[in-house]
């Protein structure tokens, strides 16, 4: 599905003096590296503050954390998601509002979380799946009209582009934001397979926001602005040195990788558009797609028994992801289910992701393309 080896041994040189100097100057916990990368990511994302931490889960339990929510509080979740959300939201003693997606983009939309919010909701994570936006504009209206905070789960979606509609002051204009920028805090995650992604774990939380930065940056370090002075509770949750380095070689080369992976998702969608019984992932006008993922939907029941094939033909493919939230046992009987949930649903029952990376060639594609092809034309 990814060539994290490959990647590796075309910077190598680079990674190895990064990795050699954090080794060789002894300051393993928070060395200048890691300043160094939150300042290349604020340059980069465009975002006020980046606050480094340990993992893109812990970014999002720092966040509600900050967010300063009650217990009971409910924060509205996609029901087609990665665990992180709804698990972090259980957690801290808040309840997820589990809620349905778009079948289209997979993501949560303005219009579903309208209808799902009750007088106790207080926040949204929205998750920029697949690494495509969320329609973030009707979305931010909403939330600001009732005051719910919103945070933005760009573990898979760093580098993505949001295009906002024009208002009478940018008609005409492309007023452009990048996912993680428009909540009041973005987490990502940068776990090795991510599109920004470490040799470990590693992630970062990011806000316009100078109050909440402070905040963050204190949760994130047991709560304390002054060694052992612990103002609030919070955690350890911090980026290694030696991740920090690798990531500033890194992302010199997000931008590359995610053209690459455009190149790799144009081939599939051109060479499979037409074959009967699956749909391509579908580009949002308003966003930019990086293919975290390049997700197909396959209909007539037949996702695993291809999965099966393709596996036997030596492709792996993934389902991401098998089970909606609320069929997870771990949220039976804790969360509050906004409506029947039959896109995600169904989206558990259909989707399949195909190999995705830059070293992919148009020949291992043409190979990929001919076998689901093969499987769908000649099955009953
Ligand atoms: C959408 C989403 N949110 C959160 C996470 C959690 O990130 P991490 O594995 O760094 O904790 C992931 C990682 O897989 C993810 O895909």
């Amino acid at each position: 599905m990814r060539d994290l080896k490959g990647q590796y041994a075309k910077i190598q040189q680079e990674i190895d003096e990064a990795v050699l100097r954090v080794m060789r100057g002894g300051q393993y916990i928070n060395g200048p590296e890691v300043g160094m990368f939150a300042e290349a990511l604020q340059d980069y994302t465009g975002a006020k503050h980046v606050i480094p931490c340990a993992n893109g889960t812990d970014a999002l339990q720092i966040a509600l954390m900050a967010l300063g929510l009650k217990a009971g509080d409910e924060v509205i979740v996609p029901a087609f998601s990665y665990i992180s959300p709804a698990e972090t939201v259980e957690l801290l003693g808040l309840t997820p509002v589990i809620v349905d997606v778009d079948p289209d983009s997979f993501n949560l939309t303005a219009k579903n979380i309208e209808k799902s919010i009750s007088a106790t909701t207080k926040a949204i994570i929205v998750v920029h799946l697949f690494g495509q936006s969320c329609d973030m504009s009707p979305i931010m209206d909403f939330a600001r009209k009732i005051h719910l905070s919103v945070i933005e789960d760009n573990a898979q979606s760093l580098g993505v582009y949001y295009t906002l509609p024009p208002t009478p002051l940018y008609r005409g204009l492309d007023e452009r934001k990048q996912t993680g920028t428009m909540g009041h805090v973005g987490c990502t995650s940068f776990f090795p397979t991510k599109n920004l992604g470490c040799y470990g774990d590693g992630g970062a939380m990011m806000t316009n926001d100078d109050d909440l930065a402070q905040k963050l940056k204190m949760i994130a370090n047991h709560g304390q602005r002054q060694k052992y002075h612990h103002e609030m509770l919070g955690c350890n949750s911090r980026l290694d040195t030696l991740q920090a380095a690798i990531l500033n070689v890194k992302l010199k080369y997000l931008n590359d990788s995610a053209t690459a992976h455009r190149r790799v998702a144009k081939i599939y969608t051109e060479g499979l558009k037409d074959v009967p019984g699956i749909v391509t992932p579908k580009e949002e006008p308003f966003s930019t797609h990086v293919y975290h993922q390049y997700t197909l939907k396959v209909g007539g029941g037949k996702r695993d028994a291809l999965q099966q094939y393709l596996a036997e033909q030596g492709i792996p493919t993934t389902v991401y992801y098998p089970l909606p939230l609320q069929e997870q046992p771990a949220f039976r009987y804790t969360v509050r289910v906004a409506g029947p949930l039959t896109v995600a649903k169904e989206l558990s029952r259909s989707v399949l992701s195909l190999p995705m990376h830059v070293d992919l060639t148009e020949e291992q594609q043409r190979y990929i393309i001919e076998k689901i092809c093969t499987f769908l034309t000649k099955q009953p």
